[in-house]
């Protein structure tokens, strides 16, 4: 099977020093990659700006904006039989980037943002038959709920539903602790375990 991941940050640029980002370490992302390849699966990994190594037999793309991850997921998505969404993907970035740094002054500064397609959900649109996509959900309100109206308003397969803001899961942590949710109604919570061991968990339970 040819597998399409993303993973890690985006960066959206406001000057040649200054960017917007979050705290996605791309770990999830690379454990769910390297899981794919050690399964005997093709694995094209889509990856925002990480200090990790992908695994060597990935064919791996380096983008730094959430335009680029659009432009590269975009362009792979129809040869691809499963996708996972696994990036965090800025929703918004700068409507202008400067050219040269911004000096600073007296008043308060405003920057004004504009949104990011939501890539994702474009893809959710690209879908067809025999092809299965997969979205991550990082929430620290509501994750049931908020999990799956992401999961039927992007015409998603499953996705992974990941309560953040607690110590030791989540973002850049070694471990997560997650509940993977069908469209077809299956809830399956698979305890805390490192992102290798879960990656491979989340594989094999999509492909059944
Ligand atoms: N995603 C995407 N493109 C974006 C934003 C998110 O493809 N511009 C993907 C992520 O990779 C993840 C899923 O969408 O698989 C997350 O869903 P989303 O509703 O975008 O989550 P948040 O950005 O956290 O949105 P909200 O603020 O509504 O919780």
């Amino acid at each position: 099977m040819k597998f399409l991941i993303s993973a890690g940050p985006t960066k959206e640029r406001i000057d040649p020093v200054r960017f917007i980002s979050n705290h996605s370490s791309g770990k999830m992302g690379y454990a769910l990659a390297s899981a794919a390849l050690k399964m005997g699966h093709e694995v094209i990994l889509v990856s925002g700006p990480v200090n990790i190594i992908p695994p060597k037999e990935a064919n791996t793309i380096n983008i730094e904006s959430a335009a680029e991850m659009a432009d590269a997921m975009k362009s792979n998505f129809n040869d691809a039989d499963i996708t996972i969404s696994c990036a965090a993907v800025a929703d918004y970035r700068p409507v202008i980037t400067h050219q040269s740094k911004m000096k600073k002054g007296d008043e308060n500064l405003v920057l004004e943002l504009e949104r990011t397609e939501d890539i994702l959900a474009r893809l959710g649109k690209m879908k067809v038959e025999n092809q299965l996509l997969v979205g991550f959900a990082a929430e620290t309100n509501d994750l049931i709920a908020n999990a799956k109206g992401k999961l039927e308003r992007k015409n998603l397969d499953w996705i992974v539903a990941n309560k953040i803001g607690e110590a030791g899961t989540g973002f850049a942590a070694d471990q997560n602790e997650v509940t993977l949710i069908s469209k077809n109604g299956k809830m399956i919570k698979l305890p805390l375990e490192d992102k290798s061991t879960l990656a491979e968990k989340i594989i094999s339970q999509i492909l059944t």
